[in-house]
């Protein structure tokens, strides 16, 4: 255990080249992975068109709080830039500047505002943009409304069609709503609000390319991504083991929570790719348990335990489901058993050529001949406790972009069968309660593939071993607090 953890410790300290900042990692993607991936896209734009790219948009949570701002991943796969209020333009062929130069990129950025970076923090500016990402052609998202630019001259305008979902900052000018807005405008967007649409109305606007185009491109991960998939697994990973460890009855479903992601904060990752999901009994039948709230865990039960860290942006989607006593129950071990052998299956067959729906079919197969075999369900009946698929890809998503074909090399994806047996299903109440989910992170090589989360215990006597060993957390005790009884 202790060599695993100095290897990863290692691995983590690889930089990857970026101009070295003290207040920043040293190992985000570098400003040529970015410009490639723009000039990759440019490839397969079709023939005079634009691509036109928003930022995520900053989200309210209440009062005046926001939700912390995540980059939109299309935006930051093309740029690295993680700011809101921005719009990025990428052109199939050159355009003619007003000074008589040539582009086939422009950006604008959220502008340098000494007082609003002292309550929302630094921002890059054209010039930070210009420099730190290489993006010549960068301005002011103020510039943006008289950016002359004839959209109708294009045979498509690419974008992704709006959701009618961004607020207006009435004390900001230059915003998403305001950029939206503007494109709208420039582009002669038949918006319902302003004209009637008119459904047979031919124009050059073109919301269904990109989102293809796109999967295309992010569905095969360059090197400097594996990189990131790697290190966000290796986390996780070791994350999980130090839950093993630390598992104890009377725990809460938070404080399970709160060792995985203090674990992977240890290691350098920023945040979750999704919402930590850690249920433990009936909590583990809600596939996307988010609540987290049980005080207290119960020694007869199963926890499951979704987890990923997000590593500069690429996330890892790791579920380990285990006993709260250290040790599986008859019925608990025959139903992980199950689970096991379902994800094994997919594995046996998990290389390129192989099609995603293979592997759902081989997890399927496996799962309704074992639960027939147990008696939990009849002849005939299908995927009654298994209700989702079983693999997708992962990588700035958690569901990350990517087509749903055939494997290829270089794609990163998840197997995930599970078995999730509510109370008062139709079978013996011995099965009740029992939610298993295995979830394993791949990368597809050339003729198979790479176990990423292999470093997480899996199989129930490697848990069960892993359970028993001490935890640094065993001594982490906390006062009582000093509340009036
Ligand atoms: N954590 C979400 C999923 O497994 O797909
Ligand atoms: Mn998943
Ligand atoms: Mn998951």
């Amino acid at each position: 255990m202790q060599r695993i953890t100095i290897s990863l410790l290692l691995l983590l300290s690889g930089a990857a080249g970026m101009a070295q900042n003290p207040d920043l990692p040293n190992d985000f993607l570098s400003k040529e992975f970015h410009r490639q991936r723009r000039e990759a896209l440019r490839q397969k734009l079709p023939p005079r068109s634009v691509a036109v790219f928003f930022s995520a948009a900053v989200r309210n949570r209440s009062n005046d709080v926001d939700y912390e701002y995540h980059q939109d991943p299309d935006f930051y796969y093309l740029t690295g830039y993680k700011e809101p209020q921005s719009v990025l333009l990428i052109f199939k062929d050159k355009q003619k500047a007003p000074n008589g130069g040539l582009y086939d990129e422009i950006i604008f950025v959220q502008m340098r505002n000494e007082l609003m970076e002292m309550w929302t923090g630094r921002r890059l500016g054209e010039e930070g943009v210009k420099k730190q990402w290489g993006i010549d052609n960068a301005f002011g998202n103020k510039e943006f409304k008289r950016y002359n630019l004839d959209f109708s001259k294009f045979d498509k305008v690419l974008f992704y069609d709006f959701k009618n979902d961004v607020r207006d900052n009435p004390r900001d000018s230059s915003d998403l709503a305001d950029l939206i807005t503007q494109f709208k405008q420039k582009a002669n967007y038949p918006d319902p609000a302003r004209l009637p649409v008119n459904k047979e109305e031919k124009n050059n606007l073109d919301t269904r390319s990109l989102s293809p185009l796109m999967a295309q491109l992010r569905q095969i991960k360059s090197p400097e991504e594996v990189e990131l998939v790697r290190k966000a697994v290796l986390v996780s990973c070791q994350a999980q083991v130090e839950v093993m460890k630390a598992m104890r009855p009377g725990m809460s479903e938070l404080e399970v929570q709160g060792i995985h992601e203090f674990v992977f904060k240890k290691y350098q990752a920023e945040d979750v790719g999704y919402p930590s999901i850690v249920g433990s009994g009936h909590n583990g039948c809600i596939l996307h348990y988010e609540e987290n709230y049980k005080p207290s865990i119960e020694s007869k039960d199963l926890i499951l335990m979704d987890l990923g860290a997000e590593y500069r942006g690429y996330t890892a989607d790791i579920t380990r489901t285990i006993p709260i006593s250290g040790k599986f129950s008859p019925e608990q071990k025959q139903i992980y058993e199950l689970v096991l052998k379902a994800q094994e299956e997919a594995m046996k067959i998990c290389k390129p050529g192989t099609s995603f729906a293979d592997l759902t079919q081989a997890t399927r197969v496996t799962i309704d001949q074992g639960l027939k075999e147990l008696g939990i369900i009849k002849e005939g009946e299908k995927h009654m406790y298994y209700p989702h698929g079983c693999c997708h890809h992962i990588g700035l998503d958690v569901h990350d972009k990517g087509e749903y074909n055939q494997l290829q090399e270089g794609m990163a994806i998840t197997i995930e069968p599970g078995i999730y047996i509510p109370a008062n299903s139709n079978c013996d109440p011995k099965w009740w309660n029992i939610a298993v989910r295995i979830e394993d992170d791949y990368l597809l090589t050339k003729d198979g593939y790479d176990h990423l989360s292999a470093l997480a215990p899996r199989k129930v006597e490697d848990i069960e071993a892993t359970m028993k060993l001490p935890s640094p957390l065993d001594s982490f005790v906390l006062p009582e607090l000093p509340v009036k009884k």
